[in-house]
């Protein structure tokens, strides 16, 4: 079997259904398939489960399958690992990766820890093992704030990697935490203007603004909030129409449970898109799924040592946040 390129490179029978083989083969190797929210229509439709990251990392914790299929990026696959060492954690293509986490990596990352001695490091889930296992406490856009404010008031803190995120974070608590320059290309790609002219084209429309998105952009926002959140208002919201600005995946969900509603991806700045995609998101498709467990492979690897590093900063988050009743 030939995983050179990040995926089960193998031939697909002729005229198989992939999506009934897909169902048989999930049976028969006592698998679970999770995605993210940005996955495709169809890999969204054929998940167990559909969530975004803090579903994702807390349902890689309670699943009683040996097999996860992680369906989302790579660090995702690396955070179900690292909680479930035991299991077999596959991402059907190991080369989705994260801009965001590419923008922080370990080496410059300790070296900043290094530099602001004192401080509690505070990190996006959208970083790699190696970076989880520099950071005190874990967070994701659903519970960011709240981990913030759980820390005492004169607490130093680092902030890593997303500055977007992180200066929101410090706007809405108060802190002046140190932040790390990085960011997601997907979600400071959105055209200001163009979000601007659609307002004014639609002056009945809610704008749903994810915080990893630039400022200009979180100060025309009518709600902001990780995925999930966006996805709850929009369906408890009594608006007809919004604008979205966050990866165009997210809207599927939206219009399945509010069909009766408008939803207006934000588009970016480059070309003549009208919505804006994560590449890496779309790298999973239903022919690499299905390879995936036909051959159980790739599999995602975390160092032993690395593993018991990162795992304390992730189970902190998830205590935080049943805790603090964010989960369940
Ligand atoms: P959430 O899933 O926390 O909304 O984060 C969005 C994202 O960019 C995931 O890669
Ligand atoms: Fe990473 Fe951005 Fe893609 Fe999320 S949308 S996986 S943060 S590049």
């Amino acid at each position: 079997m030939n995983v050179d390129k990040g995926y089960v490179d193998a031939p697909i029978p002729e005229g198989v259904d992939l999506k009934e083989e897909i169902k048989r083969l999930k049976k028969e190797k006592h698998a679970v398939i999770m995605a993210h929210y940005y996955q495709r229509e169809e890999i969204q439709e054929i998940a167990d489960y559909i969530g975004d990251s803090l579903a994702l990392a807390q349902l890689a914790a309670k699943v009683e399958e040996p097999v996860i299929i992680l369906c989302g990026v790579h660090f995702m696959g690396e955070t179900a690992k690292i909680l479930c060492p035991e299991k077999t954690v596959i991402v059907p293509d190991l080369s989705a990766g994260c801009s965001l986490a590419d923008s922080c990596p370990a080496d410059d990352f300790k070296q900043f820890i290094k530099e602001n001695p004192g401080h509690t490091v505070v990190s996006y889930v959208n970083t790699t093992a190696a970076v989880k296992a520099l950071t005190d406490v874990v967070v994701t856009s659903s519970n960011a704030k709240q981990i913030v404010d759980s820390l005492p008031k004169d607490e130093k803190i680092i902030f890593g990697p997303d500055r977007n995120l992180g200066n929101y974070i410090n706007s809405i608590t108060g802190r002046s935490m140190k932040v790390w320059d990085g960011a997601c290309h997907v979600h400071e790609q959105f055209s200001i203007e163009k979000i601007m002219k659609l307002k004014e084209e639609n002056e009945d429309a809610k704008v749903l603004v994810h915080p990893e998105c630039p400022k200009p952009i979180r100060l025309i926002a009518d709600k902001i909030g990780s995925t999930q959140a966006l996805l709850n208002y929009a369906i408890e919201n009594e608006s007809k129409k919004f604008i979205v600005c966050t990866e165009s995946g997210i809207l599927f969900q939206m219009q399945k449970q509010c069909p009766e509603k408008t939803f207006i991806p934000a588009p970016p700045e480059d070309g003549t898109c009208a919505c804006n995609e994560c590449n890496f998101m779309k790298m999973i498709t239903l022919e690499k799924l299905y390879n995936s467990l036909k051959y159980l492979a790739p599999e995602i690897e975390v160092d032993e040592k690395l593993a018991k590093k990162a795992i304390k900063p992730v189970k902190r988050m998830l205590k935080i946040s049943k805790d603090l009743g964010i989960i369940k």
